[in-house]
């Protein structure tokens, strides 16, 4: 999985790459002929008292030396701006399949995993691509150059290694196995403890009215703990293989002056014994940093995972292929014995319903909470698609027509959400094109006009800087500013009190008299005055027609009309 996705990113630093191996490649045998040369010094120079040898020999180290350090420099700086675009490219083809998505698959992998994945977890993978960029090449040929130029000075001594490499090797990949598990779990818990905080950002003046502070504290002290106890888990393990490695290789050392010391007596130089040390501590470096990667790439893998997991999910609706794109004129929606069923839920939200949406009508849709009416709205723009049936525009089921076609719907949502920036940016979305003047008609009638003095007033993330009735007129002017084909409002006027949503509603008809318009609302004054009522009661049509035949006919809406009016006023 690490590989297909950091491949998939890397195609087009093709040369950086090349030119990175190449830079390591000199860095690394110029590291390599550094302890040779010296022991020339001591044992042709310092030994012999040729001072002229020094100084030449000396040169060449100092050239070498800095030949070695410039491909370093080099080379990490192309490493780092390759790992980095790995990174910056990963985020954003993230950002743009959760763009694709549908709320079903938000909702299936949480917004706060969706967060994690996309910063955290993407972090890990850059720094294994930069790791790997840096040791991938560097670390074989200092084992096996160290290992060939360790025997050249004495094979007599090369035991030694043969002897502690496996033992490294061995500990090392003890610990390996172990962590991988681990930091699975541990990435894990770090989504849990986003979503606690998440959850607790958005929801603290419920929990504060409630005083729930104290539950709360517990809850995420919970998730926090639980991290802590994995990541201490963890960190125990990684704590670990550092000293048993240093350990190992000290050992090591100390075994090479002890017989060392011996071979020099029996006529070993002694530049000869300061270069087979050097080799040595540069064999374990790169037995070190490949142990390192042992570390990380669990982790990154893992990380891998979870990202490849979001960009291989499919959303339920995409855009089809050749989609046809609906021609001019007011469009007709209608739904065709559509039921819908959220996946894994035990019944369906909404069956068997039918309905057709005309231009220049208006249909209202009134039914108790939770009979499925936002489940209705969603269907329209295509949010999501019915399990049974089919929604169509003018006849043509939407899934057979380009996703265009939800430019032909506005859509006041019931939960009113404002976009950070100015009044007329959130305004402009609904049609980019629009201008002020348009804009100002639209506040009009959504009667902001009252509250809104500036078309460039600030909005604030969310919308925050307005009451909860403010926010909604700012929603309801953004749906008519596009002049769709069909108006939704989902209870959309509740926040309103009696008199503004008369006049908004009077006003609307003026408005969006040649457009099909869907009110949906649990107030009876709100739509009464519709062409068409429909009533909703868990998910079915249990009554369909005007205020005064469905009084007649439809014990449900009688009921939740004499719920709230007076018999008097009801007739
Ligand atoms: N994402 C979801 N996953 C599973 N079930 C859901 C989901 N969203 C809604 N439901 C269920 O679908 C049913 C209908 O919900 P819906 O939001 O359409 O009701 P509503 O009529 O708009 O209610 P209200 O008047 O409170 O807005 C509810 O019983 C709810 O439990
Ligand atoms: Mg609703």
């Amino acid at each position: 999985m690490l590989v297909r996705l950091v491949g998939r990113y890397i195609r087009g630093h093709v040369w950086a790459i090349i030119a990175v191996a190449v830079l390591q490649t000199v860095s690394t045998i110029a590291s390599l002929a550094l302890p040779s040369l010296n022991a020339d010094i001591i044992d042709s120079g310092v030994v012999t008292g040729d001072i002229g040898y020094i100084w030449r020999t000396g040169g060449w180290m100092l050239l070498i030396s800095a030949v070695q350090v410039a491909a370093a420099i080099i080379s990490a700086y192309l490493g780092s701006r390759i790992a980095m675009s790995v990174g910056r490219d990963a985020r954003r083809e993230m950002f743009e399949t959760v763009q694709s998505f549908s709320s079903l698959e938000v909702s299936r992998f949480s917004p706060p995993s969706l967060i994690t994945r996309s910063t955290n977890d993407v972090q890990q993978v850059q720094m294994v691509t930069l790791m790997t960029l840096t040791i991938i090449i560097q670390a074989p040929i200092t084992l096996v150059g160290g290992v060939f130029m360790a025997l050249r000075q004495d094979t007599q001594l090369s035991w030694i290694l043969v002897a502690v490499i496996p033992v490294l090797a061995l500990v090392i990949g003890f610990l390996a196995t172990r962590l991988g598990p681990l930091f699975r779990t541990m990435q894990e818990r770090l989504d849990n403890v986003s979503r606690v905080l998440r959850e607790h950002l958005s929801g603290v003046r419920v929990i504060r009215a409630f005083v729930m502070q104290k539950e709360e504290k517990e809850r995420f002290a919970t998730a926090n703990q639980e991290l802590r106890d994995v990541s201490l888990k963890t960190g125990m393990l990684m704590a670990l293989m550092f000293p048993a490695v240093t350990f190992i290789v000290m050992a090591a050392q100390v075994a090479v002056i002890y017989f060392g010391g011996h071979r020099v007596e029996a006529g070993m130089e002694v530049g000869a014994l300061t270069a087979f040390i050097s080799y040595l501590m540069q064999i374990f470096m790169s037995v070190m940093m490949g142990m390192m990667m042992f570390m990380i790439v669990p982790r990154a893998e893992v990380c891998a995972d979870r990202i490849m997991e979001v960009l291989t999910t499919t959303p339920a609706i995409s855009d089809p292929e050749s989609g046809k794109v609906l021609d001019g004129g007011r469009a007709t929606f209608a739904l065709n014995g559509v039921s819908f069923r959220f996946p894994g839920a035990e019944r369906d939200v909404l069956s068997n319903i039918t309905l057709e949406l005309a231009p220049g009508t208006t249909t209202a849709v009134i039914g108790s909470t939770g009979s499925g009416k936002t489940t209705l709205v969603n269907l329209l723009p295509r949010l999501i698609d019915p399990t049974k049936g089919t929604v169509t525009a003018n006849g043509v089921p939407l899934s057979k027509l380009s996703l265009s076609v939800r430019e032909r719907v506005a859509l006041v949502p019931q939960r009113a959400h404002l976009f950070a920036g100015t009044v007329a940016s959130n305004l402009r979305l609904g049609a980019p094109g629009a201008t002020d003047d348009q804009l100002w008609e639209a506040l009009d009638i959504a009667q902001a006009r009252e509250f809104i003095t500036d078309l460039d007033a600030e909005v604030e993330s969310g919308g925050k800087n307005f009451s909860g009735g403010q926010r909604q007129r700012l929603t309801i002017a953004r749906a008519l500013v596009r002049r769709a084909d069909l108006t939704v409002f989902d209870d959309s006027f509740s926040a309103l009190d009696y008199a503004t949503d008369a006049k908004l509603r009077a006003s609307l008809d003026e408005f969006l008299a040649d457009a099909a318009v869907l009110i949906v609302g649990q107030r009876v004054a709100t739509i009464r005055g519709a062409d068409t009522i429909v009533v909703l009661d868990a998910g079915e049509i249990v009554g369909t027609g005007t205020h005064e035949s469905l009084m007649a006919t439809c014990p449900t809406y009688e009921e939740i009309v004499l719920s709230q009016l007076t018999a008097e006023e009801a007739a």
